[in-house]
């Protein structure tokens, strides 16, 4: 709930769920914000009627507070600098890669450390303006690590939650980051601190005992229960793993739609109806394992595992951080890929790979997953990956098949796909070739409890147990 007094509940995160995007005719629009966060979240608040404070995605876009399908939208502004230093440049040039097992190299620049503190300052200070007293603050992700103890030391009133997104790393890599006191610092700031899985809240424990030499728990963390605790000052702040899910029944639902169905058939007609359809789903980005997919493709067509003539791959690539180095030259590397691929192995008309280089709506994409026969999911790391559970959501008729990387904090809960190591080529192909050649009893068996899971544990579950483990008084 607004009010003159600010909202009850807010919801802090580096973007808002919504984009401007400025158009060549000079004109701007609103469009759906690209990741997994905000298809987490957005349906959750929408629910809630809550405000969610973040960046509208360009620089230098001063845009006043507006309500949005009775969201509170409060956006915060960002400079060109800092969106270079704050976002591509500690974010995502230095947190990102350091989180995500360093795939790549973390880059460490002080200036972009006095970046993320000081636009970390302009977040807090939104928070403490927009909440009403008393009020929970919910922050989310690496981009945000220091808001907690910031708005904490304006607005000790407030119930404050931090939720991280991404994989927490191991210890020793997060060692090497210059700032880690500072960082596990600003966490503390929160009343609770949620990861996704308990490895995650567990090297978070170990870090506030070695780096700040306090005292935390030492009890094994679970799965939405037995929060470590650790004591700083007068104040107990709860340790946890939330793994985050998606609207499961909400996307189930457009899946069983009849334009659904019959999109999904035109999408394989329109494939000249190949035995097989292969789908990848992703951020263009370097942890998420396209390229060794891609490879492990193009060395099955040439041991002839696979016939060029039955099987054709679609992936799906949302533009990403395009100008951070990486990920421009993981894109020309997958790009290459495809085309040495297709020149290798299609035909006039029958390109093996099908590669698009754009974001389709919900219904589109549900549409995709209804016709993909085995859905590839090879993430080097990734925190959860929310890509397989839509996949599965989609699969009412209990058809296609998962393959799934053992790196994916998915692939705790979804045990029944075929997880692969994405490190190993071998076992990456064999998962390939064992998902497309599966026998459909088989398959449907493994499709029934992979379902059974994404639909029980949704993400408005996900929600609700972080929620009630920061305000057990609260009613979610
Ligand atoms: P991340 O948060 O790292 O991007 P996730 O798998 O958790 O990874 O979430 C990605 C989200 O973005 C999913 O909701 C997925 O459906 C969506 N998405 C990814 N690629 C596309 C695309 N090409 N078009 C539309 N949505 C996409
Ligand atoms: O959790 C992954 C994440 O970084 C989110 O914070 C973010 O919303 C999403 O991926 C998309 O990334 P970006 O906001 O950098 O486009």
């Amino acid at each position: 709930m607004s009010s003159r007094n600010g909202s009850d509940f807010i919801v802090v995160a580096n973007r808002l769920p919504v984009d401007l995007e400025r158009l060549p005719d000079g004109t701007t629009r609103w469009k759906h914000s690209p990741g997994g966060l905000v298809s987490a979240l957005e349906p959750f608040l929408r629910n809630h009627k809550g405000a969610w404070v973040g960046w509208p995605g360009v620089a230098d876009a001063e845009v006043d507070d507006f309500e949005e399908d009775g969201l509170a939208l409060r956006p915060v502004t960002l400079t060109g600098t800092e969106v270079r230093d704050y976002y591509e440049g500690f974010s995502n040039g230095t947190l990102w890669p350091l989180y995500h097992d360093v795939v790549a190299p973390p880059v460490f620049d002080r200036a972009w450390w006095d970046a993320y503190v000081k636009v970390n300052h302009r977040f807090a200070d939104a928070c403490a303006k927009a909440a009403a007293p008393g009020a929970t603050v919910w922050i989310q992700d690496y981009q945000l690590q220091l808001v907690p103890a910031m708005l904490r030391d304006q607005r000790p009133d407030l119930r404050i939650g931090f939720f991280l997104h991404i994989p927490f790393p191991p210890t020793e890599l997060f060692m090497q980051l210059p700032w880690r006191a500072e960082i596990v610092r600003g966490l503390l700031g929160a009343d609770l601190v949620g990861f996704h899985r308990p490895g995650g809240a567990q090297n978070f424990l170990w870090l506030a005992r070695r780096l700040l030499g306090l005292e935390p728990t030492r009890g094994a963390v679970g799965v939405r229960t037995r929060p470590g605790v650790i004591q700083v000052g007068d104040r107990a702040v709860r340790v946890g793993a939330f793994p985050i899910s998606i609207d499961s029944a909400g996307l189930d639902a457009v899946a069983r739609k009849k334009e659904t169905v019959n999109r999904a058939q035109q999408i394989r007609a329109d494939l000249g109806n190949p035995k097989k359809v292969m789908l990848g789903v992703d951020r263009l980005d370097y942890t998420k394992g396209i390229d060794l997919r891609l490879n492990a493709l193009r060395e099955l067509l040439t041991e002839g595992r696979v016939d060029p003539t039955e099987v054709v791959m679609i992936q799906l690539a949302t533009p990403s951080r395009e100008r951070v180095e990486h990920y421009q030259r993981m894109r020309d590397e997958i790009e290459l890929t495809v085309s040495r691929i297709n020149g290798e192995f299609g035909r006039v008309g029958h390109p093996v790979v099908h590669y698009l280089h754009q974001s389709v709506d919900r219904a589109e994409l549900a549409a995709f997953f209804s016709a993909a026969d085995v859905m590839l999911v090879t993430p080097l790391r990734d925190g959860m990956n929310l890509v397989c559970k839509e996949y599965v959501a989609c699969r009412h008729d209990l058809g296609g098949a998962l393959v799934l990387s053992e790196f994916a904090g998915a692939a705790a809960e979804l045990t029944s796909s075929f997880l692969v190591n994405p490190h190993d080529l071998d076992g990456v192909k064999n998962a390939m070739h064992a998902a497309l050649t599966i026998d459909p009893a088989e398959g449907r068996r493994r499709m029934r409890a992979l379902r059974r899971q994404v639909l029980t544990h949704d993400v408005d579950r996900w929600a609700r147990s972080f929620l009630d483990a920061l305000d057990p008084d609260s009613n979610h």
